[in-house]
């Protein structure tokens, strides 16, 4: 059930003051029965100095049962709609609140709800105001006791933050245990878990030699599904000691897989709650992609232990203090521990593609947003990934030493405490000397910047120019911006591919320019030859580049680039100029022409021996349509597939006869999920699509058999996707096969799901449809909804865009529906509907409609009202 009175007031930054009370500790006991579960929380309570003013306690669809202070009932009080205000209070004091809660007709998935059979909770960002009255903000940092009791039979496990302290039998079948936090946490950090669970055990003994219990709970049944999660566990836990030099510190960690849960996971205190789907894994069910998914999510929760939990953020706008940081420790650790090239790949992508969406959307915010009115909506990609891009630019600047100089300030100065972006920035500064005055501003200013550059080559001198103009284009939230530090990184090459050294004036000039003002030249002598340049190498900022290349220089870099994340760019940049070229042209009504010189260095990639096939598979996969829109103020749908299935078609015909070699030596027996094995499979599926494109029926030939013969899931789906994506003759048949072999296991299903939402055929809608009514599919389990809706929404460009309005349609009513059982995830899956900018007219003026009629629905969630207003505001 959704409260429809809350408001729809925004909150600023700028507001934040020092809580007018504390909490020092916090008593909860949790009856957990049917229906309603009693709550009995008590804090101790201080007021923050001298004054008169009421304590305000949060508190959201909550029952209010009793309220006693110092053991005498309380009537001094005023219950608002979200609020609780006590009046004339002493100046400490003992409070006791009692609350009743419905667990089971929580279909938000925030607070106390259930999981299955299961109880859990999730309380980031705001949630643990609707388990109790309470300061319901990071900055009130208290001691948790934990006791909970529940019918043993259906509850054998009763699980809460810390050590557990004491346990029992009580009447009626039923039983209890108490847990004790020893570290003071704010309320986000909360959790409780009752349940019925199989366990994986295991323990790890840390550098100092304290020796910890790991426990993985999992459905009963699904413990062949958790040992992937409990290695890569014990992984990050060793990798956080070996980089980072940062130890666990309590005696137990536990994690617990739900099948309901509205993102990846959740960092809470020894306690933390996944999606099932990053913790079950085994080859019959999960793909390459869902294992590396695992390890680095189970990665980035653990380090939230120290990056979060001992340290906290001082209020909600600070949340990439511990995002942005976590994000770039999970890419480093698994930067550390598989490819960096690929990793580093996958993780511009992201950028580059949904993050800059975000930036030239509606939603626009810097990562340290200045205005929110639903904290849900602002778990964002500028926030998480943007944020891990600022930490890997001032990485970048400072150098390991220093970055690891200055975590270590920041861990002194702010150990078990609340602090602050600005914080974070000091200590790095204070420890590496290195003026972060200018680089500050990227905490402040929303938007992708522009990097705009020339260069000029004098052979008689041998002096090389570089001319640096930055430029950051106004968004909704932000018009004026200012110059920003960008750290550009740059390599030259002389015509056989050797490294041309940076100097001047017989001083060497780092690899990293310093790009701070708008206008900027950058100057080197002793250039032999004019070179090729490679700019931003490693995405060495979060910028969007211009520079004219040629098509002759790109196949250069993508050959001669000594480094692979170059080699990907340069092939990237090539594809975007056909791409841009092709749409011009088909517009015009000719034909696609592609220069020989693309296809040959696409060719010359597939046939180099010495390349590592990862990086070969993320060559030859080209770009998105999604990603492919953002080259264009204006984006013609229709022509870019259009241009993109084309390329494709031509870089099949050049593969030729390399194609069917290729996928024939990329045969494996076995599997094994370590990175020469999980490159080949990914080449393979890669190679299997152009086999599509050139030569239907052979292909048709080779999915079947790939689908028969595949003793894992990366096989099993590589063939699903091209036999999906190329529409093949047996795409009916197999999808079938696949619906009726996983029909009862939603994760595995969910791969199903996926590749209906994205067939590329105008019937899709009929399709997903028929799958809404499948007995696995439910709309309130997020994973499903995800999964079908999510992949219709957001990788069917097409068919969502169709001119007809039929998608936005589908969506916005699916939206009204969802509005009313989980507006946290209606507030995710509406993002292409309110990313509209580079869209033409008619589907504006579509779209537009649909959001009005979201506008006018009564009892709009703030989530959803906060994006649909600001859309239309457009
Ligand atoms: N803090 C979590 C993470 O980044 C994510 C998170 C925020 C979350 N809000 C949530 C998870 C709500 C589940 C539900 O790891
Ligand atoms: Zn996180």
């Amino acid at each position: 059930m959704t409260d429809h009175s809350q408001a729809m007031t925004a909150k600023y930054r700028q507001d934040y003051r020092a809580p007018l009370y504390w909490i020092d500790s916090i008593d909860l006991d949790f009856q957990l029965q049917e229906p309603l579960t009693q709550v009995t929380a008590i804090s101790r309570l201080r007021r923050n100095g001298e004054h008169k003013e009421p304590l305000v306690l949060d508190g959201e669809g909550l029952s209010l049962h009793s309220i006693s202070v110092d053991g005498v009932p309380f009537t001094q009080y005023e219950q608002g709609e979200s609020s609780l205000t006590l009046f004339n209070l002493p100046a400490e004091c003992v409070l006791t609140v009692v609350t009743l809660l419905d667990p089971a007709a929580n279909t938000a998935l925030e607070g106390l709800y259930k999981s299955g059979d299961a109880y859990c909770t999730q309380c980031e960002a705001e949630g643990f105001r609707r388990i109790t009255y309470y300061l319901d903000r990071p900055d009130i940092l208290a001691r948790y006791s934990t006791r909970i009791s529940a019918d043993k039979a259906k509850y054998p496990f009763l699980l809460s933050n810390g050590n557990k302290v004491a346990s029992g039998e009580l009447d009626g079948g039923r039983h209890f245990v108490q847990w004790q936090d020893p570290f003071p946490k704010p309320s986000y950090l909360f959790a409780l878990v009752a349940g019925d669970f199989d366990v994986e055990h295991s323990s790890y003994r840390t550098k100092s030699g304290r020796e910890v219990a790991l426990e993985i709970f999992v459905d009963r049944g699904n413990l062949d599904r958790a040992g992937f999660a409990m290695e890569s566990l014990i992984k990050s836990m060793r990798w956080d000691e070996q980089r980072f030099g940062l130890e666990y510190d309590l005696d137990i960690y536990m994690i617990v897989a739900v099948d309901f849960f509205n993102m990846g996971a959740m960092e809470n205190k020894g306690l933390n709650i996944f999606n099932s789907k990053f913790v079950l894994a085994n080859p019959a069910t999960a793909t390459d992609g869902d294992y590396h998914g695992i390890e680095r999510v189970i990665a980035h929760e653990y380090f939230h232990n120290w990056t979060g939990n001992r340290v906290t953020c001082r209020d909600w706008f600070q949340l990439s203090l511990k995002e942005g940081l976590t994000v770039f420790r999970d890419q480093e650790f698994s930067s550390d521990l598989g490819s960096r090239g690929v990793n580093r790949i996958n993780n511009v992508r992201t950028v580059r593609g949904p993050q800059f969406a975000e930036d030239a959307g509606p939603m626009a915010h810097p990562i340290r947003p200045d205005v929110v009115i639903e904290m849900n909506n602002f778990y964002t990609l500028t926030v998480y990934e943007k944020g891990s891009e600022v930490i890997r630019m001032l990485h970048t600047l400072l150098g390991e030493a220093n970055f690891q100089a200055g975590m270590k300030l920041y861990f002194e100065r702010h150990d078990g405490s609340a602090a602050t972006c600005d914080d974070f920035v000091q200590a790095m500064e204070d420890a590496s000397g290195v003026d972060l005055g200018r680089f500050r501003r990227w905490y402040s200013q929303s938007g992708t910047p522009e990097l705009t550059v020339s260069d000029e080559y004098d052979a008689a001198t041998g002096i090389y120019r570089l001319h640096v103009r930055q430029h950051t284009p106004p968004t909704q939230d932000q018009p004026q911006k200012l110059p920003l530090h960008i750290p550009l990184d740059i390599e030259l090459y002389d015509e056989n591919g050797a490294v041309i050294p940076l100097q001047y004036q017989g001083q060497a000039i780092g690899q990293v320019l310093d790009v701070l003002e708008a206008e900027q030249t950058f100057v080197f002598d002793r250039v032999p030859v004019k070179p090729v340049i490679s700019l931003l190498r490693d995405f060495s900022a979060p910028v969007k580049l211009h520079y004219e290349y040629s098509d002759e220089a790109l196949a250069f870099l993508m050959r001669f680039a000594r480094n692979e994340f170059a080699r990907w760019d340069a092939a990237q940049m090539l594809i975007n100029k056909a791409v841009i070229a092709g749409v011009a042209r088909v517009q015009q009504g000719l034909d696609i022409e592609l220069s020989a010189t693309l296809l040959a260095a696409f060719v010359a990639i597939l046939d180099e021996a010495e390349l590592d096939p990862a990086l070969k598979a993320e060559i030859l996969a080209l770009p998105g349509e999604a990603t492919l829109a953002e080259l264009f103020d204006c984006a013609d749908i229709d022509a870019i597939h259009q241009v993109r299935s084309a390329i494709q078609d031509a870089l099949a015909e050049a593969f030729g006869p390399r194609l069917a070699a290729t996928y024939q030596s990329l045969r494996l027996t076995g599997y094994r999920v370590i990175h020469e094995d999980v490159a080949k499979r990914a080449l393979k599926g890669v190679v299997l699509g152009y086999l599509a494109a050139l030569d239907p029926a052979q292909a048709d030939a080779l999915v079947r058999e790939q689908y028969a013969a595949a003793d894992n899931m990366t096989d099993t789906l590589a063939a699903l996707q091209v036999a999906n994506g190329y529409l093949l003759p047996c795409r009916a048949e197999l999808l079938a096969d696949f619906e009726g072999k996983w029909a009862h296991d939603g994760l595995v299903l969910d791969n199903w799901l996926r590749l209906v939402g994205s067939k590329p055929a105008a019937d899709v809608l009929v399709e997903v449809k028929q799958a809404m009514a499948h007995p696995t599919f439910s709309i309130r389990n997020p994973n499903r909804l995800r999964a079908l809706v999510g992949s219709f929404a957001m990788n069917n460009q097409v068919q969502f865009h169709a001119k007809d309005g039929s998608g936005y349609r589908f969506l916005t009513d699916l939206l009204i529906e969802l509005n009313e059982v989980n507006p946290q995830v209606a507030s995710r899956l509406i993002t292409p509907l309110i990313q509209f900018k580079r869209l033409d007219e008619q589907r504006k003026a579509l779209i537009r409609a649909e959001l009005t009629r979201l506008a006018k629905l009564d009892g709009l969630a703030r989530d959803l009202f906060e994006k649909v207003s600001k859309a239309l505001a457009q």
